[in-house]
C-alpha cells in the first residue's frame, strides 16, 4: 500500500468496527481471565509480532499476577491447499517454557493456519499449560479448525486495521479497529 497524503490515509478508512471504549471494556475482562489462571506458576505472555503489540501493551497492564513477556515473529508457509505448513521463526522466545503457564497473545485468527503451527511448535517445548488469547476472530474464514481459549471480539469476514493490525504496514497506530477500503 502506498499512501501519499493525509487525506488519502483518512479516506481509505471505511467505518469503525470496534471503538476505543469497547476495546477498553473487553481488555479489562481479558485481564481478569489471565489473572484467574495464576496458581503460583508464573505466566509467560508470548506476543506474536507485529500485529499484537498494541493489544499486548494494554492487556499486560490489566494483569496483576507474576508474569513475564516474550515476543515471537513467526510465519507459516504452505504448499497449495495443505492445512499445515512449515513455520519459520525469525525471532524466538528465549524462555524455558517448562517453567510457565504460556499464553499466546494474537491479533486475529483468520484461516487458523498460523496459530495451529505456532501452538504445535510451543507445545513441543512442554509448557506447564498453553492457552491462546486473541483480540479478534473471523470464524467464517477458517481453513484449519482452530479455537482460541479466549476471544475478545468475533467479527464477520471483513479486512480490518488499527490497534496493531495493518494493511500494507499502515494503520497500526489507529486507536480503534476499522474496516478498510482496499
Ligand atoms: P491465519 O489465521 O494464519 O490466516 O493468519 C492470521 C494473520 O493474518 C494475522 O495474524 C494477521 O497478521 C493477518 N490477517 C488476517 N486477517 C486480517 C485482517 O482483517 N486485517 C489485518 N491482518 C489480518
Ligand atoms: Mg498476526
Amino acid at each position: 500500500m502506498n499512501i501519499k497524503s493525509v487525506d488519502e490515509f483518512k479516506r481509505k478508512i471505511n467505518k469503525i468496527v470496534i471503538s476505543e471504549e469497547e476495546i477498553k471494556t473487553a481488555i479489562d475482562r481479558a485481564g481478569e481471565f489471565i489473572n484467574s489462571i495464576y496458581d503460583g506458576t508464573p505466566i509467560l505472555l508470548v506476543s506474536i509480532l507485529k500485529g499484537s503489540f498494541v493489544f499486548l501493551a494494554d492487556l499486560c497492564r490489566r494483569v496483576n499476577v507474576p508474569c513475564e513477556i516474550a515476543f515471537m515473529v513467526a510465519k507459516s508457509y504452505y504448499q497449495g491447499t495443505e492445512s499445515s505448513g512449515v513455520v519459520k521463526i525469525s525471532m524466538d522466545v528465549g524462555h524455558d517454557l517448562g517453567r510457565y503457564h504460556v499464553i499466546i497473545i494474537e491479533d486475529i485468527i483468520d484461516t487458523g493456519r498460523t496459530l495451529t503451527d505456532v501452538v504445535k511448535l510451543l507445545r513441543a517445548r512442554n509448557p506447564v499449560s498453553l492457552r491462546v488469547v486473541t483480540l479478534l476472530d473471523k470464524p467464517d474464514r477458517r481453513i484449519v479448525d482452530f479455537k482460541a481459549d479466549y476471544t475478545l471480539f468475533t467479527i464477520p469476514d471483513l479486512f480490518v486495521v488499527g490497534y496493531g493490525l495493518d494493511c500494507g504496514e499502515y494503520y497500526r497506530n489507529l486507536p480503534y479497529i476499522a474496516e478498510i477500503k482496499e
